[in-house]
């Protein structure tokens, strides 16, 4: 491995940290600019190389995953190691566990199979009438007359409430799994540790309680499921702590991240005008500030070539950054940093929902949440302007997700 630390690149930023607005943007892409690899410290003490490709190289390398693995034995024995050496407890089980997103094929072919079979278009299209309920029914308790905070009043309930239908985890069971998700998120131990060990413990006995009597949801189906598809039950409960982190976090993040960008470019009126557009608003604001920050990690199994000299090498633990493969302006054009909401549509598409054998399953839920959300905001308050500057609203700290913690909005209608 050539250069890994640049003094020129904020490689704390990189792995999240404390932010406002769109500060991250300049990193990223400096960081692109400046070289493929860049060495930052989570804060557990994990060591993490955050690779700042362009589109071209992103998307190769998460196709054919040359020399890289997932596997969550080995990612998680290295973790364990760094940790240590930072003077870290180093309990990483319950987050790292293996579920589909750790695994290679066969193993994650056979994780990811019942899952996806739940997220087809066509299953997820079945939902539609009850997200457009949930969410109608979330802006009825909106009052437009004060500056309000369109996080906490749709962006973070909506794919709360979605995901937690789509598993059967009862009503009132779901502010506490939003609370220990959060703080999943964070990578600081004293927060992480405590918040998993809950959430796989209630969600334990949740798929206790399925297997003992079953109804229509997944993680009924999970427990049920026989033949070659049948899940260990170590497996059923890693899949369920997948689900409920990946299911809202990303999707809390994609619909305030629009908002916002529609605020931040005073668009909010035209785009209001046009409801027609908005899939493809949400698609170039899922580009320009993508929800997941960095690709969750890969392990180096054999030398990777990056060219230029750069060669990553075994052992090490890679994040593939999304902003800086989105942004990149040889595959989007030279104004590839601004979010243009009538951008003809690219050639390209994005690279926010990954890219080969772990392309998100709920690719297809989670656009349909954000286009509704967004689409049932601005035509009830066709006219909106930001409660304090987007510059200053602030950003979640979180090393795989990024999304602004509150989007303070006055809504007009
Ligand atoms: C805008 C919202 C979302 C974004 C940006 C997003 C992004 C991603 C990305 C980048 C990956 C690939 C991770 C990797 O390569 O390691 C992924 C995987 C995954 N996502 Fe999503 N996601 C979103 C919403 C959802 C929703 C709503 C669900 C569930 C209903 C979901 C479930 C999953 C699962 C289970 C995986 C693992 C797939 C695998 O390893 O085969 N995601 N997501």
């Amino acid at each position: 491995m050539t250069r890994i630390q640049h003094d020129r690149v904020d490689h704390a930023r990189l792995v999240g940290g404390e932010s406002a607005g769109y500060l991250h943007h300049q990193v990223e892409d400096a960081a692109r600019g400046i070289g493929p690899v860049h060495l930052a410290h989570q804060a557990n003490g994990v060591r993490v190389h955050i690779l700042t490709l362009g589109w071209e190289q992103a998307r190769a390398l998460l196709n054919n995953h040359a020399g890289l693995t997932k596997d969550a034995v080995g990612i998680a024995s290295v973790m364990r190691e760094h940790m240590i050496e930072a003077g870290v407890e180093p309990n990483v089980t319950a987050v790292i566990g293996g579920s589909m997103i750790n695994a290679d094929p066969p193993e994650h072919t056979r994780l990811r199979r019942p899952v996806a079979a739940v997220l087809t278009p066509r299953r997820v299209q079945e939902l539609r009438r009850n997200v457009v309920g949930i969410t109608r029914a979330l802006l009825d308790e909106v009052d437009p007359g004060q500056p309000v905070d369109v996080v906490a009043g749709l962006a973070l309930p909506l794919p709360l409430m979605v995901i937690c239908e789509l598993l059967g985890v009862p009503a009132q069971d779901r502010g506490m799994l939003a609370g220990w998700s959060s703080a999943m998120m964070t990578e600081v131990p004293e927060q992480q540790q405590p918040a998993s060990e809950a959430m796989a413990g209630y969600l334990a006995a949740l798929i206790e309680d399925k297997r003992v009597r079953p109804d229509e949801g997944l993680l009924s189906m999970l427990v049920h499921t026989g033949g070659e598809d049948r899940l260990a039950p170590e497996e059923v409960l890693t899949t369920a702590v997948l689900m409920v982190l990946a299911g809202h976090e990303t999707t809390t993040a994609a619909i305030g991240n629009t908002l916002a960008a529609l605020l931040h470019t005073g668009q909010w009126s035209a785009v209001a005008a046009a409801p027609d557009s908005v899939p493809d608003v949400v698609r170039e604001s899922l580009r320009w500030d993508p929800p997941t920050r960095n690709i969750p990690h890969y392990l180096v199994r054999e030398p990777v070539d990056l060219g230029g000299g750069v060669t990553l090498s075994p052992s090490a633990l890679v994040m593939v950054n999304l902003g800086s493969a989105n942004r990149d302006p040889e595959a989007f054009g030279p104004d590839a940093h601004r979010f243009v909401p009538f951008r003809p549509r690219p050639a390209r598409s994005h690279l926010t929902f990954g890219m080969g054998w772990h392309r998100c399953v709920g690719s297809v839920l989670a656009t349909m949440e954000t286009e509704i959300a967004v689409g049932e905001v601005l035509a009830r308050w066709p006219r909106a302007r930001p409660a304090i500057a987007v510059e200053r609203m602030p950003r979640n700290p979180y090393l795989v997700t990024n999304g602004f913690t509150e989007v303070g909005v006055v809504l007009v209608g």
